[in-house]
């Protein structure tokens, strides 16, 4: 399908001060829009980024279905823009979609987007290491109706905003043990709304006690680790590197997986597995704790400070000691700005879609 574009009259780039980001606060010149109508995806366009009317029955406004990604575009060392493993987020987008009852987005239509969209707004790439172009993909239900059933008609847009690190400093967390995030057969593995609207009032009672983020436990026995309210998560314990295994209930996040191949790569042993919370607490208490740090595409690798479960404080070290949290960290940011070799092929220069 071929993408119609109308240009902005005026850039606001002038506006931006990009040594001073904040996160998905300013939005850049453009976006894509796509629509869904008598089981057809039509009239794909790059137009002004602008508001648009939305109808007050709108069924997204109602029953939640609405889905997203979050994804990053880079300039490497050589000012090239770059996608880091783009497909991957056109494939989980529909997975979400399936999850949601939602039309599949085609992938190359998605990737044709991303490449255009991000070829036309390329000036709005952070330079600066850390910083990154985010884009969102999302789609949400459309029809004018207040049934419940899936929508006959969605909307599908992708814009992007200039950003700096989601989380600057290191944060702490609270591991819940009254409300939960996901329970099996629910919809914790899409990236869907709810789930983060649902995590917003513990998130509120967790700074109330001090904290920043919530550490999801599962939803039956309050036993096993799940993820952070907006990130997958690791702990280094006694020489090795452990993160809960995707069992339908986290997000199966591509960070997650970016660091779990790198680690395997340099030698680390890693485990994907059940984690129980006190197997946690135990190893913190005979001194085998060694960092615990959280991944997102728009945390790439943020330090934990501190968690808490129940009346145990584990208090975490700097982040200049975390070794395994740093190496990660270095390696994807250098991957994407192509200071480290792209061993694995995570990296496509923008445009390259364009060609095809
Ligand atoms: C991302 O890491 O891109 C996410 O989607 C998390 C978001 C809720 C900020």
């Amino acid at each position: 399908m071929e993408i119609r574009v109308q240009k902005v009259a005026q850039s606001r780039i002038g506006e931006i001060d990009f040594d001073n980001i904040p996160f998905g606060r300013k939005f850049s010149d453009h976006m894509f829009v796509c629509d869904y109508e008598d089981g057809a995806w039509k009239d794909a366009r790059i137009v002004p980024f602008d508001y648009f009317p939305i109808h007050p029955a709108s069924m997204s406004l109602h029953y939640g279905q609405t889905i997203f990604e979050g994804m990053k575009a880079t300039k490497g060392k050589d000012g090239q823009p770059l996608f880091f493993r783009p497909e991957q987020h056109a494939i989980r987008i529909n997975a979400s979609a399936y999850r949601m009852c939602m039309p599949a987005f085609p992938e190359d239509l998605f990737l044709k987007a991303l490449h255009q969209l991000v070829d036309m707004d390329q000036a709005w790439i952070p330079p600066q290491e850390g910083s990154a172009l985010y884009l969102r993909p999302y789609m949400f239900a459309t029809d004018e109706f207040i049934g419940v059933k899936p929508s006959s008609k969605y909307r599908f847009i992708v814009f992007t905003c200039p950003v700096g690190p989601y989380y600057p400093k290191p944060i702490s967390l609270l591991a819940d043990t009254h409300y939960i995030r996901a329970a099996h057969g629910g919809t914790g593995e899409a990236k869907a709304g709810g789930n983060y609207g649902g995590s917003l009032l513990p998130a509120r009672l967790a700074n109330e006690q001090g904290y920043d983020q919530i550490m999801w436990l599962d939803a039956k026995e309050f036993k096993y680790v799940q993820e952070v309210g907006t990130m997958n998560i690791f702990f280094v314990m006694n020489g090795k590197v452990v993160t809960p295994s995707t069992d339908g209930t986290i997000l199966r996040g591509i960070t997650r997986d970016s660091i779990l191949t790198i680690l395997k790569d340099a030698g680390y042993e890693v485990e994907e597995r059940p984690v129980e919370i006190t197997e946690v607490v135990e190893a913190y208490q005979k001194g085998e704790l060694d960092e615990i740090f959280g991944s997102g595409t728009a945390a790439v690798v943020a330090y934990i400070s501190k968690l808490k479960y129940l009346d145990t404080v584990m208090e975490m070290p700097e982040p200049s000691a975390c070794k395994v949290a740093n190496f990660v960290k270095q390696t994807i940011n250098g991957i994407r700005s192509k200071t480290v070799e792209d061993k694995f092929n995570w990296i496509v220069p923008v445009g390259n879609a364009l060609a095809r």
